[in-house]
């Protein structure tokens, strides 16, 4: 067995626990596998992954994401910074800063010099053909294209793992297919372990797997 996410009776409670978001949840993903999450609207989606990429903490239950145990009371900027890819449905692109400077984010904690930092950057856009909008500012960029550098900024510490939130949701059916072919392609060739929340049956259908949310459960698999 080769689980990169283990997790056991996972609970999240917000609003002095008013809000369940998250009640038990059991789930393990293998390393690699490219896995759907679908279910309707406050069900705990947003809320699963963000536990996963450590962004926010669970009350109760264990999680563990290649190999870190995320119940320790410690900061996980490094696990998020090496492990974690993340791409959010309004992909969350600094306006004031290039496309280039954006994807150069994640590896500011690194110990890369800015020279390599640079390179790095302007090859991941060159893959995903965004070559010639290096120094364009954000606003200048059309969706896809924003969604593009979204990734780019996800991928750019070769991440074992891509949480993707509803990365198709805001783009029409022909950007977004582009959108899913460019993750399907690095999934395929990095062996990356791709997640992706998503309302479109399309979409959830080209995964190895769907798991389906409902009030903060799993209810299916
Ligand atoms: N920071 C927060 N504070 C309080 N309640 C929250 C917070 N984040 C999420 N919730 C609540 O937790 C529940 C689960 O929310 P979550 O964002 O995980 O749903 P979701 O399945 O991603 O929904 P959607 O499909 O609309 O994005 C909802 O009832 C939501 O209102
Ligand atoms: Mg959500």
């Amino acid at each position: 067995m080769n689980n990169i996410i283990e997790i056991k009776n996972l609970q999240k409670h917000y609003d002095q626990g008013n809000i369940i978001a998250l009640s038990g949840v059991d789930l393990q993903i293998e390393k690699g596998e490219f896995v759907s999450i679908v279910g309707p609207s406050g069900s705990g989606k947003s809320t699963l992954l963000n536990m996963i990429g450590a962004l926010d903490q669970a009350d109760e239950g264990s999680i563990k994401v290649a190999g870190n145990d995320l119940m320790e009371n410690k900061d996980f900027s490094q696990f998020r910074s090496t492990e974690i890819g993340f791409i959010f449905q309004l992909h969350n692109l600094i306006p004031n800063l290039t496309v280039s400077e954006n994807v150069q984010i994640p590896m500011i904690q690194t110990d890369m010099s800015d020279e390599e930092m640079v390179k790095r950057a302007n090859e991941i856009l060159e893959s995903l053909n965004l070559g010639s909008k290096i120094h364009q500012f954000p606003t200048k960029l059309s969706g896809g294209e924003r969604q593009r550098v979204a990734i780019a900024r996800a991928l750019v510490n070769h991440p074992s793992i891509i949480l993707a939130d509803e990365p198709t949701g805001a783009l029409d059916s022909k950007t977004g297919d582009i959108i899913l072919d460019v993750l399907k392609n690095i999934h395929r060739e990095e062996n990356v372990t791709l997640i992706i929340v998503t309302h479109e049956k399309y979409v959830a259908d080209q995964a190895d797997r769907t798991i389906k949310v409902k009030d903060g459960c799993i209810t299916a698999m």
